[in-house]
């Protein structure tokens, strides 16, 4: 559900009026709202009961949009949480997500990290999803240091070809993430290794913005496999993130339901695990760009048009120091005037950073625009704001929130010019 349509020639976010939205705040701003945000958390959670998948525990992802008044909208749907840092952990925790559903990713938590981490409740937090060897010791010897028992999920390398961008793709042997087979195997004859430790879980993640699920499938079965390899009552199996959302129209068709997307996770664990033993772990997902993407978006205004021979750049006031994922990725996301009107114009749209990659989009047929015209950039919500910078000492932009109401509410300021200097 995105929830972005036109209205008597006028584009409406969640049934609010973009023009009089932009009257109140000042250019460029996120926008999210929480009906759209509620939806997709309750459709994925939903979807999940409805495959038949015991006690399933959802663990956003913050890396994909850790702010503050979402997160607690989330917590108070009871959504866990997938940190990857010690700040993430504090704002899981702040926002009001219990440390019995936080799981801690990423391949460099550091010993300050890890002591924090363990010592944030009695048992800590619900797991360590651990991503070497070396990191298990060193878990084990925080573990020691403050006599607690560290739960500890591995995360397992399952050798696949996720097929999305290059830089987000994580599951093969190239890449920096997991655990092969053979390794975790191997370290559990290895005694040393748990004197403060018990594996409670194993987790995969194979990827983000994936479409195309057959790799995903494949995964689940090695990670079922390998569960069962380890013989021990695994609390539960984790399945990562990375469901996509259509960016562009030509994904819409190809965009997995939630529906299927369930169905496959509990069809390929029955078929995989839950025939082969009477155990039955719950299943954890940690998804942040299906829940969050098109819950926001970014909204623009025209600075200028320029024009270099056949070129029309229509230069906005955001940059890619406020959203990245074009500049970074050539990823695609949709440009839309508030005011509708025919697309006649083969266009450029810039913002003022100085690099030839601050481009939102290039050759796109817009409507002729003129200083002070609004634009939308579409389905923003995911790894916008989160992946911003003060690059060319820009202040980070507003965000707003629609709430259920339909009020408008300032959930992050602008970051004032005191704050950079
Ligand atoms: N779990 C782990 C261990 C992850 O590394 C990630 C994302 C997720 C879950 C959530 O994945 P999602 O459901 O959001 O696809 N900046 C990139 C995406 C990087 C994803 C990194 N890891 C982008 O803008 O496309």
């Amino acid at each position: 559900m995105s929830n972005l349509a036109y209205k008597n020639k006028k584009l409406h976010f969640s049934n609010l009026d973009l023009s009089k939205v932009a009257r109140d705040y000042k250019t460029p701003f996120y926008l999210y709202s929480e009906d759209v945000l509620v939806e997709n958390y309750t459709t994925f959670y939903q979807g999940a009961k409805a495959a038949g998948l015991r006690k399933p525990l959802v663990c956003f992802a913050l890396k994909s949009n850790p702010n503050r008044e979402l997160l607690r909208t989330l917590a108070k749907l009871d959504s866990g949480a997938d940190i990857v840092s010690g700040g993430e952990l504090r704002r899981a925790l702040e926002a009001g997500i219990p440390a019995e559903k936080i799981v801690f990713s990423g391949v460099g938590k550091t010993e300050e990290e890890i002591t924090y981490a363990l010592g944030v409740s009695k048992k800590g937090i619900y797991s360590f999803n651990v991503e070497s060897l070396e990191e298990l010791e060193l878990i084990n010897r925080c573990a020691k240091k403050l006599g607690k028992l560290a739960r500890i999920c591995f995360r397992l390398n399952p050798v696949v070809e996720a097929l999305t961008h290059k830089h987000i793709s994580t599951g093969n042997k190239t890449h920096k993430f997991g655990l092969l087979e053979k390794d975790i195997l191997a370290s559990l004859r290895q005694k040393r290794l748990w004197s403060h430790s018990e594996l409670v879980g194993l987790s995969i993640h194979i990827g983000s913005q994936l479409l195309d699920l057959r790799a995903t499938k494949k995964a689940i079965a090695v990670l079922s496999s390998v569960a069962l390899k380890t013989k021990l009552p695994l609390e539960f199996l984790d399945v990562g993130g990375g469901l996509g959302v259509d960016y562009h129209p030509d994904e819409t068709r190809k965009l997995p339901t939630i529906e299927e997307y369930m169905g496959i996770v509990a069809g390929t664990l029955e078929k995989e695990f839950y025939a082969k033993t009477e155990h039955r772990p719950r299943v954890v997902f940690e998804p942040g760009r299906r829940i969050i993407a098109k819950a926001g978006i970014f909204v623009m205004k025209v600075l200028r048009n320029k024009v270099s021979e056949k070129n029309l750049f229509v230069i906005v006031d955001g940059g890619m120091n406020d959203f990245m994922r074009p500049s970074l990725y050539e990823a695609y996301h949709g440009l839309v005037p508030v005011k509708e009107s025919r697309a006649t114009k083969l266009s450029h749209v810039v913002g003022p950073i100085c690099e030839t990659s601050d481009c939102f989009g290039s050759n796109r047929l817009m409507p002729p625009l003129k200083s002070g015209d609004l634009l939308v950039l579409k389905d923003a919500g995911a790894y916008g704001y989160s992946m911003g910078s003060n690059y060319n000492l820009r202040g980070r932009p507003l965000e707003l929130l629609i709430k259920k109401d339909k009020r408008i509410k300032v959930i992050n300021k602008a970051q004032p010019y005191e704050e950079l200097l």
